[in-house]
């Protein structure tokens, strides 16, 4: 049998990607491009992502991108069965960039064209990687979200928890900051951290131990400061101490819901013998993180699924293979589908006061 064969396209914040996926012989998911451009040197000098200068760098990278992704995959436009893009959510400017190229295609070549979520391209992630069946417990953890999915079905997404302030991801950033590290923090911080004592400064373990599953990590970005301020001027090793001191208080926090969020799942469904927690977001790369996931899964007779780590951060193959799993359910969108800046996987899920200030990246 043929599988489709899917090109996928990502631009909703600072990676320009395309990729194209399909399935082997024996329907499991095959990658065969993944081809990601980070802006990370465009954005660099500013210590964040500009939606301006993001938006123009995606129009003027993605053509070579896509050709790049078809060459890698040694396919043809004309090979193709559908295109899928990222229509939210994420920065505007980037996604008009991705949807419109997205639809061009679509519309020369007379493909059915499908609009994604760029969260339900995390959320499905671990069946891309390693096959997954459903249901199974996400922790997504990027720039702009850190959530607590239970992932039912292709469409279908409890929202368990999220954060009520700050996203993990950009509590790293802001560490990275605040610390004078380069942009982007998480992966400075980790390896300011590998040289540095955990338990030099004592910082908070927000919502630890709450019965609800969500997160708060502005009130230990604010203990870091005052610590980093007590201790100044910093020298290497006292950076190296908050960053591990921080690290560990996020990676305890962490696990703490996980564990919570798994009695919560072997409640619900009594009958799956080894519940599942997939991984998702920039950073999931974290070592430190992914060790105390896999303790607390360890802990509660569970299996921890964390995608390489190519797969955690933004990338197309995740958007392609969403694509994949909905060409096959025969759900396709019209060319004028719009983009959306905002757009919750759980559609019941209230908004939480204080989430989403940020909101950009996803
Ligand atoms: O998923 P992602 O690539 O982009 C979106 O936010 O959608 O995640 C990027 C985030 C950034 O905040 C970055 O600092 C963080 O993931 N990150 C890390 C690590 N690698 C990336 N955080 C901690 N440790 C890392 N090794
Ligand atoms: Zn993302």
């Amino acid at each position: 049998m043929n599988h489709p064969l899917i090109l996928g396209i990502e631009t909703s914040c600072d990676e320009t990607a395309a990729a194209v996926v399909t399935r082997t012989e024996n329907a499991e998911p095959a990658i065969l491009s993944n081809v990601v451009l980070s802006q990370i040197e465009e954005h660099a000098a500013f210590g964040g992502v500009v939606p301006e200068i993001a938006a123009r760098a995606h129009v003027e990278a993605l053509d070579g991108v896509v050709r790049a992704a078809l060459i890698e995959a040694t396919v043809t436009v004309d090979a193709l069965d559908a295109v899928a893009a990222t229509v939210g959510p994420g920065l505007v400017g980037g996604l008009m960039v991705g949807a419109m190229t997205g639809k061009a295609i679509a519309a020369a070549r007379d493909l059915p064209f499908i609009g994604v979520n760029h969260l339900e391209g995390h959320a499905l992630t671990p069946r891309l990687s390693h096959g997954l069946a459903y249901p199974y417990l996400l922790l997504l953890v990027s720039g702009g979200h850190s959530q607590i999915l239970l992932v039912k079905g292709l469409g279908t997404y409890e929202r368990w928890g999220t954060t009520i302030d700050d996203a993990l991801g950009e509590a790293f950033d802001k560490t990275a900051k605040l610390l004078e590290l380069p942009h982007p923090g998480g992966p400075n911080v980790e390896r300011m951290a590998a040289a540095g004592d955990p338990k030099r400064f004592s910082l908070p373990r927000p919502m630890k131990g709450e019965a609800r599953l969500d997160f708060s990590f502005s009130g230990l970005k604010t203990a870091l400061r005052l610590a980093a301020e007590d201790a100044a001027p910093l020298s290497e090793q006292d950076v190296s101490d908050l960053c591990a001191s921080f690290q560990a208080a996020a990676a305890e926090t962490v696990a703490d819901r996980i564990g919570r969020a798994l009695v919560r799942f072997r409640a619900l469904y009594p009958d799956q013998a080894e519940p599942v927690l997939g991984v998702a977001g920039g950073v999931g790369a974290n070592s430190r993180i992914r060790a105390a996931l896999s303790a607390e899964c360890a802990k509660a007779g569970a299996r921890l699924v964390a995608p390489p780590l190519a797969l955690c951060s933004d990338n197309a193959a995740m958007i392609a293979y969403a694509g994949l799993e909905r060409f096959e359910a025969g759900l396709t969108d019209p060319l004028d589908t719009p983009i959306r800046s905002r757009w919750p996987l759980d559609r019941d899920a209230a908004p939480l006061v204080g989430h989403g200030r940020r909101g950009a990246k996803a």
